[in-house]
């Protein structure tokens, strides 16, 4: 047994930088949330998990469960990477509960030297919690990949079954596949690909962790496409997640995307989300990390990564919104409240574990100014431009700037959560959301606020740990 088995959590506990609401592993490396569902009565979130290091290899499937998405019960891993079929990692999937059982449909990786293969895996998590696993789904027509398909994501159509799955193709373009279940196993009925105009049409290489769903009457289809290069300050990662509106008047089998693909967060990391639509509610939650990251101060203390928060989605008026999941707001554990003219005022009581809240009213631009130590965050909006800043990052990260230009000239409402080492900014009530991370070596200080006209309503909220 490696040695880091024996890693204590108390590293952990006692590490200013873990987060006080946020999912996170007190050991290891933590990516994709996987197989969100609801299942027995209980939200259930799994996620790609190295319990033995902090390094992306090892995957296996963790496990979480929880009554209101806010208070996380941890429970034994419910898959390892054992078997041939997924011996170099139990890869990112989802969850489909069926009676008694909850099937975990999971992409098995296998490394032979310099060969990757990928089987699309089956397993049962019993009653009992011990875990069955079934093996590599029979699966027909998926010939014309390389070894990069991935990331099973089930979806229903009337009464058939479907899943849709990361693919690359053997001229290494990324797309999605679309597998039908039929009698005897699984076939594959439709595959597209897609060109990302940002300004020119670009190709990505591997489209990773797809997700189709329906909000109201529009379907969307999340991925990942990976390898895109765009000069613009909105586009600054190769590593991008977002939505495509999708027509699915013909069913799966003639799914059409459209052109335009829309970010689902404009801050630094984040990443490889999945949905859930539980009693009329759909809720996302993504991984607060892209591949390819520098390394955090964290893994000194033997844990590293994080989950985001839930959010809410909806669909209005041809827009997607994203609001944080309104069962955050019951770890509220304190409040003060201010309003504010044109000038520049001063705030304490920012913490580790805080929501900031603005609503603005006749503003056209305000600054918010957030120091810590060396560290800081500068949030500004003008002419509908928003702007966030993080200063002295704490690890080699170099991207300090982020923009997000809204669909109205002025700003009128700011959400702001802050958790140890992590912000979400939420704009104009789920316009848009801009998250990163931030390792701070200090408590943060006095707060600045420089409001051109208008006024603003603020509130602070401490937050308790969940
Ligand atoms: C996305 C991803 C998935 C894969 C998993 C491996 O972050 O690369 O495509 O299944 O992570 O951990």
């Amino acid at each position: 047994m490696s040695e880091s088995w024996q890693w204590t959590t108390d590293k952990f506990a006692a590490d200013p930088w873990r987060p006080c609401y946020h999912i996170a592993a007190a050991t290891g490396l933590i990516n994709d949330p996987n197989g969100f569902s609801f299942h027995q009565g209980r939200f259930q979130l799994f996620y790609q998990w190295n319990p033995f290091g902090c390094e992306h290899k090892n995957k296996h499937w963790g496990h979480f469960s929880s009554q209101d998405l806010v208070h996380w019960q941890s429970h034994a891993a419910a898959l390892a990477p054992t078997d041939w079929f997924d011996k170099d990692g139990c890869y990112s999937g989802t969850a489909v509960s069926n009676g008694e059982n909850l099937e975990l449909y999971y992409t098995g990786n296998v490394r032979n030297g310099e060969q990757r293969l990928s089987y699309q895996c089956k397993a049962l998590l019993q009653p009992d919690g011990k875990v069955e696993k079934l093996g590599p789904l029979t699966i027909e027509g998926l010939d014309n990949y390389t070894g990069h398909v991935r990331d099973p994501k089930f979806f229903h159509w009337g009464e058939q079954s479907w899943i849709v799955l990361g693919v690359q193709t053997l001229e290494l373009q990324g797309g999605i596949s679309l597998l039908q279940q039929q009698d005897q196993g699984w076939c594959e009925r439709h595959y597209v690909t897609k060109d990302i105009n940002f300004g020119h049409p670009q190709q990505a290489y591997m489209w990773e962790c797809p997700d189709l769903l329906q909000l109201d009457d529009q379907w969307l289809l999340l991925a990942c496409p990976q390898g895109i290069h765009s000069d613009s300050a909105e586009y600054n990662s190769t590593n991008l997640s977002g939505y495509f509106t999708v027509d699915m008047h013909g069913g799966p089998a003639e799914l059409s995307i459209s052109n335009d693909f829309q970010l689902l967060d404009y801050g630094f990391e984040f990443y490889a989300p999945q949905t859930l639509q539980h009693q009329g509610e759909t809720v996302l939650i993504g991984w607060l990390g892209l591949p390819d990251e520098a390394e955090h101060p964290t893994v000194a203390h033997n844990w590293t990564q994080m989950l985001g928060l839930p959010r809410s989605l909806s669909w209005q008026d041809g827009y997607l919104l994203q609001q944080p999941i309104a069962a955050i707001r019951e770890l509220i554990s304190g409040q003060q409240q201010h309003s504010y003219g044109a000038g520049k005022h001063s705030l304490s009581g920012i913490s580790r574990s805080c929501l900031l809240e603005m609503e603005l009213t006749s503003c056209g631009a305000f600054q918010l100014l957030l120091p810590c130590g060396d560290a800081s965050l500068s949030i500004s909006a003008s002419q509908g431009q928003w702007v966030i800043e993080r200063g002295q990052l704490g690890c080699a990260n170099s991207d300090k700037k982020r923009v997000y230009q809204s669909r109205s000239a002025s700003p009128t409402k700011l959400q702001l959560f802050i958790d140890s080492s992590s912000f979400e900014l939420f704009v104009n009530d789920g316009e848009a959301v801009l998250s990163g991370r931030l390792f701070p070596q200090q408590a943060w200080g006095q707060a600045q606020l420089i409001l051109d006209d208008g006024q603003v309503a603020l509130t602070l909220s401490q937050l308790r740990n969940s």
